[in-house]
């Protein structure tokens, strides 16, 4: 398979899918970037690094921070993790309230919103400054240690970010957040408002494709029951009430953020990140779902 001349292919038709997309508006600092822009980047397990369109741009991770944040905290928990967060996908949107209660807060999977600010709060009681632990982790796997924050972007979903604030304070209403809410929901937006490139991305991807040992830093970053674990619930909930539809398109584990990044895995051979800041209704990526369903039909490469 020639993985640059696929991914060349992609970049030229998905083009007019680029307009299609709205950029997320709730947070007022990402309603500013054009839709139109694009980028993909695929590295694999045997060394081999891919990559067209806007390659080297920084966007905001929002929500893949998530698939991160759960493997560093269930490597350091393990099982004992799943006493506060479920591994169900929830078929609702990722900041919805409503299932909340009924489920006495325990969030039904940590990609939601709610099951994001559970594994915060246990990555600070853990390690103090999980959203700098995060960092140095993808500076780290990413071998880029430039990466950083975008603390325009954290302060201003801070400032409109009453949905998690309200999910945050009903969950420590039910004893299922130990720490101070209003540091949670720093660490948390911190964690989001990481900046990286579809290159940064695709890299450190790469220990979630092989078993948990990352080829960059040499690392062993999770068992490999857990790497199967955090892939199977990317494939699961990573794209929240998108996740069959993403099943059925795409056949990999997936991660979206608002932010328009999408990384999937393709475990045993590689990673694959794409960024368009058009979303879809559900939140997510909508050209970015277009170039991956259109990777793993035209490759024949996917889970299933
Ligand atoms: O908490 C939020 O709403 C954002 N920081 C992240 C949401 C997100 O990226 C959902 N992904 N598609």
């Amino acid at each position: 398979m020639d993985i640059q001349q696929l991914i060349d292919d992609i970049a030229r038709d998905i083009i007019p899918y680029l307009s299609a997309g709205k950029p997320a508006d709730y947070i007022p600092a990402l309603a500013g970037e054009s839709a139109t822009q694009f980028a993909m980047a695929v590295s694999t397990l045997d060394g081999q690094h891919f990559h067209t369109g806007l390659a080297d741009k920084r966007f905001s991770i929002q929500s893949i921070s998530k698939a991160f944040m759960l493997a560093q905290t269930l490597a350091q928990t393990g099982e004992a993790l799943w006493q506060r967060v479920g591994k169900e996908p929830s078929g609702n949107p990722f900041n919805s309230l409503v299932q909340l209660e009924y489920e006495h807060g325990i969030p039904r999977n940590p990609f939601i919103n709610a099951g994001a600010l559970v594994v915060t709060d246990i990555a600070i009681s853990q390690q103090g400054d999980s959203s700098a632990a995060l960092r140095s982790f993808l500076r780290e796997e990413s071998g880029e240690e430039a990466l950083d924050f975008d603390y325009v972007i954290a302060s201003s979903e801070a400032e409109h970010g009453h949905r998690n604030a309200a999910l945050a304070h009903f969950m420590k209403s039910c004893g299922n957040i130990g720490n101070p809410v209003d540091q949670v929901l720093a660490h948390y937006f911190r964690a989001c408002s990481l900046r990286m490139s579809v290159r940064e991305l695709a890299r450190a991807g790469l220990f979630l494709a092989n078993h948990g040992a990352s080829p960059i830093s040499g690392q062993q970053r999770l068992s490999r029951s857990q790497a199967k674990q955090v892939n199977a619930i990317m494939l699961t909930c990573g794209t929240y009430d998108a996740a069959g539809e993403f099943a059925y398109r795409v056949g990999l584990p997936c991660k979206s953020g608002v932010g328009g990044g999408i990384l999937a895995i393709l475990p045993g051979k590689m990673s694959i990140a794409v960024w368009s800041p058009g979303l879809d209704a559900r939140g997510n990526s909508l050209a970015g779902l277009e170039a991956l369903d259109r990777f793993t039909t035209r490759s024949g490469q996917s889970v299933f």
